[in-house]
């Protein structure tokens, strides 16, 4: 590998002349909930509607985020997502767990979750029910319509975070309903984030983030499913928005399916470095009471991790895509860059990437390889050899 060169100085300006070209960026307003993208777990990828997605899962992956060093590493929210209520409100109109899964209550769940430090997310859809089929499960009530009472009982239940789905939505106007939940959250006084999951039907990034809406994330595209092909549709769906994203309203390419066993390590090392280079939001979607060391390593790698939350909040832009490779740059605060080069095809690539397309100027650099965990110098350029479906990921920074 050759490696780059450039001074500090040469690297600040080269942030800010980056900073002007977006103007999303440049509008950013300090996000108190999200001034970098969330990080936690929800259970969907992991148990979809299943059974064992009860009140004993959901406590015993709370233990085993503090017990694995996954809250040390930065994940903070534990979400539940749909199949959690009953299948009708009660008599006063309020929506209840189903107690079969769930008899202890959401506000007992949550209180033990708060107990551990950790935060507590819900689920419902912007529609008469929310997205499982009501011939398996008759169905759950949605939102649509009780947005007031809804919000104010999520927020008497101490929720941090609120998914909230598309489902069922009676072709009323998207903006209109999410700004309705987004309204009654604001209405409750809690600081609840919000996650606005319209699968980008209605081109989101245009208008979820602002007000009446006041999305901090926004889903870009349908569901990932746990196989190497839906994650390379979601990221090419994804990484052409960078610039929509911003601090406290990010680009949601969905859940992550790490350590669900439809991928190889490599491909799931790919996932992880894209999302994260992406600023996208790091929800694991696996069941943390059984994950298998590899996946917890590639979940845990901090050097990843601080690319995806990096400060100044920038999603990376990809400069190159040719020949099945991509190249995606993203500035970090410090004036270093991150760099993900990632072979999306089935046969081995050798490339190059010059200083010049890092956005670097000439001069001596640090390269640290964040899979490898090794650092050389040089003048910022790389020489590569990728494996199929692979990603090699980089921190660029002055010596
Ligand atoms: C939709 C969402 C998923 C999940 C399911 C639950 O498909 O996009 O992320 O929440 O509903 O039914």
């Amino acid at each position: 590998m050759n490696l780059p060169c450039r001074n500090f100085l040469a690297g600040a300006v080269l942030v800010s002349l980056l900073a002007a070209a977006s103007p999303a960026a440049r509008a950013a307003a300090p996000a108190q909930l999200a001034p970098t993208p969330q990080m936690g777990f929800n259970n969907w990828n992991s148990t979809h509607c299943r059974a064992e997605f009860d009140e004993a899962m959901i406590r015993g992956v709370a233990d085993k985020i503090v017990a694995l060093g996954l809250k040390d590493a930065g994940y903070r929210y534990v979400n539940i997502d749909d199949c959690w209520a009953y299948w009708q409100r009660d008599k006063d109109g309020r929506l209840r767990a189903n107690p079969e899964r769930f008899p202890s209550g959401i506000k007992a769940l949550a209180d033990y979750i708060h107990g551990k430090g950790l935060k507590f997310g819900l689920y419902t859809s912007a529609g008469s029910f929310t997205c499982e089929p009501k011939q398996v499960n008759r169905g759950f009530p949605g939102g649509l319509g009780h947005e007031r009472e809804d919000a104010a009982l999520f927020a008497s239940w101490g929720v941090d975070y609120l998914k909230y789905d598309n489902c069922n939505n009676e072709k009323l106007d998207a903006k209109q309903r999410y700004a309705a939940m987004g309204e009654a959250l604001r209405a409750t006084g809690r600081p609840i984030f919000y996650s606005v999951c319209e699968w980008g039907e209605n081109q989101p990034w245009l208008w979820a983030g602002e007000s009446p809406v006041g999305g901090n994330s926004w889903r870009t595209t349908g569901d990932i499913r746990d196989e190497y092909a839906s994650m390379l549709k979601i990221f090419k769906q994804n990484v052409v928005l960078d610039r929509y994203a911003k601090p406290g309203h990010w680009n949601d390419p969905d859940m992550l399916e790490v350590g669900n066993g439809g991928m190889t390590d490599v491909e799931y090392r790919s996932h992880f470095s894209l999302w994260s280079i992406m600023a996208a939001p790091l929800l694991i979607g696996t069941d943390l009471r059984s994950i298998k060391p590899e996946a917890l390593k590639i979940l845990t790698n901090q050097d990843v991790i601080a690319v995806d939350q990096d400060p100044l909040g920038v999603q990376g832009k990809r400069v190159r895509e040719r020949d099945g490779v991509h190249v995606i740059v993203k500035p970090l605060a410090n004036g270093d860059r991150a760099v993900a080069v990632f072979n999306e095809g089935d046969g081995e690539r050798v490339t190059s990437v010059s200083a010049a397309e890092i956005g670097l100027d000439a001069g001596k650099y640090v390269v640290r390889d964040l899979w490898q965990g090794s650092q050389a110098e040089g003048d910022g350029s790389l020489r590569l050899t990728l494996a199929p479906h692979a990603t090699a990921m980089f921190r660029i920074g002055a010596r």
